[in-house]
């Protein structure tokens, strides 16, 4: 297949300010005179943020990196993983078509995407939101057949599945990844057969599908601000700092023991002692207030509530007596999630049901972290549902 740069194009392309601090930092990882090896991982980054992979950034990137612009185009062209042209600006479908998978029905997954998206692969959808690809094997051929969506693998597909799949991102949902027929990841569809301890250990879902789930990136354009940038490498010299406490005081002279430390002629000694022994204010009626400030347990919490961001909803102190509900069954809530909720004051299905798209506003833009969750899963309506149970 002949792989050229489309003939529209963007005039320019920059990174986000997120993603260049990224990007800069990934040069960092080779030694001096080798920072062109950085190249795939710059150029994926610049697909993730904008969908495809323009000649501005083709551009962009090789002036980096310090490289002819001919050397990125001939690995942009070389790799298939890059996109040439335009995508969905919702979803790019990428239909696994090897033998696993094609056994399996991967064939009528990609009539699925004909018939849904487009009749040839590349092309946009009549609306621009959807487009589709048959790819080789993406490596989860025991989850055979299976799409890769976005950055996240939906498995055990079915035609029925993915025509679901498609009507849910339309609507502007995110389905969960991972297997799509009620199996855990790749274990036997009967049921494990050895190592079965395993099962009692279960979360709601496996590890790759719960990071997806916790990060929230499956089909997003990346901007960077999604995972926090690791390079402890590149941590800044602190300043510096009297190594001992002979150099502090040689800096400071203090009063010998016993002396008045200012005019009053109270010690330090005696203003230590009286600190420690103030009655409580207040301000403090247990005294406890360096108690209070220790850092909190390191469980995930809410954010600062966000001004002007919908309306607070009414919120619990603790669980009704019958006991929290288990918010996990609400698809897209995992431990973490159900965690920061109560942390939040909700506990119970018919507490978020009853959130009207102010309270959906305002928990939106209040969950560190997972913003947006509310709405982009239609808890309410799903807790709504479980309520009746
Ligand atoms: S054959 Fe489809 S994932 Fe391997």
């Amino acid at each position: 297949m002949l792989r050229r740069l489309h003939p529209d194009q963007p005039d320019s392309f920059a990174f986000t300010p997120a993603n260049q601090e990224w990007a800069e930092a990934q040069i960092t990882k080779f030694p001096e005179g080798r920072q062109a090896s950085a190249i795939i991982p710059l150029l994926w980054r610049a697909q993730e943020q904008e969908g495809w992979l323009t000649r501005p950034a083709i551009e962009h990137v090789s002036e980096m990196l310090g490289m002819a612009y001919i050397r990125g185009l001939e690995v942009a062209t070389f790799y298939f993983m890059f996109q040439l042209q335009p995508v969905g600006s919702v979803a790019h479908i990428q239909v696994c078509g090897t033998t696993s998978c094609m056994i399996c029905g991967a064939e009528d997954l990609v009539a699925v995407c004909k018939e849904r998206i487009a009749n040839k692969p590349h092309e946009l959808s009549a609306d621009g939101r959807f487009s589709w690809e048959e790819v080789e094997c993406l490596g989860a051929c025991s989850n055979a057949p299976m799409a890769q969506i976005g950055k996240d693998y939906y498995e055990d597909l079915t035609t029925a599945r993915l025509n679901e799949i498609l009507d849910e991102l339309s609507d502007g949902r995110v389905p969960v990844p991972g297997p799509q027929n009620g199996r855990y990841a790749s274990e036997p569809l009967g049921g494990l057969t050895s190592l079965t301890d395993h099962e009692s250990g279960r979360t709601q879902y496996n590890a790759s599908a719960q990071a997806a789930v916790d990060i929230g990136d499956t089909v997003k354009r990346i901007d960077g601000t999604e995972v926090p940038l690791l390079t402890p490498w590149l941590k800044q010299p602190e300043a510096p700092q009297a190594e001992t406490t002979e150099e502090v005081e040689a800096e400071e002279p203090r009063p010998a023991k016993g002396e008045g430390a200012d005019k009053t002629g109270v010690t330090e000694q005696q203003a230590e002692a009286a600190s420690k022994s103030k009655p409580p204010s207040s301000d403090d009626p247990k005294g406890e207030a360096s108690q209070d400030e220790k850092p909190e347990a390191t469980a995930p919490k809410a954010a600062a509530p966000a001004a002007g961001a919908g309306k607070k909803p009414d919120q619990l102190e603790a669980p009704r007596e019958s006991g929290a509900d288990d918010l996990k069954r609400i698809k897209g809530v995992g431990p973490k999630l159900e965690q920061m909720l109560n942390s939040m004051g909700f506990y119970h299905f018919d507490q978020i049901a009853n959130w009207g798209p102010d309270e959906v506003a305002w928990v939106d833009q209040n969950l560190e972290g997972f913003k947006g969750r509310v709405s982009r899963d239609n808890w309410v309506e799903q807790a709504g549902s479980l309520a009746k149970d």
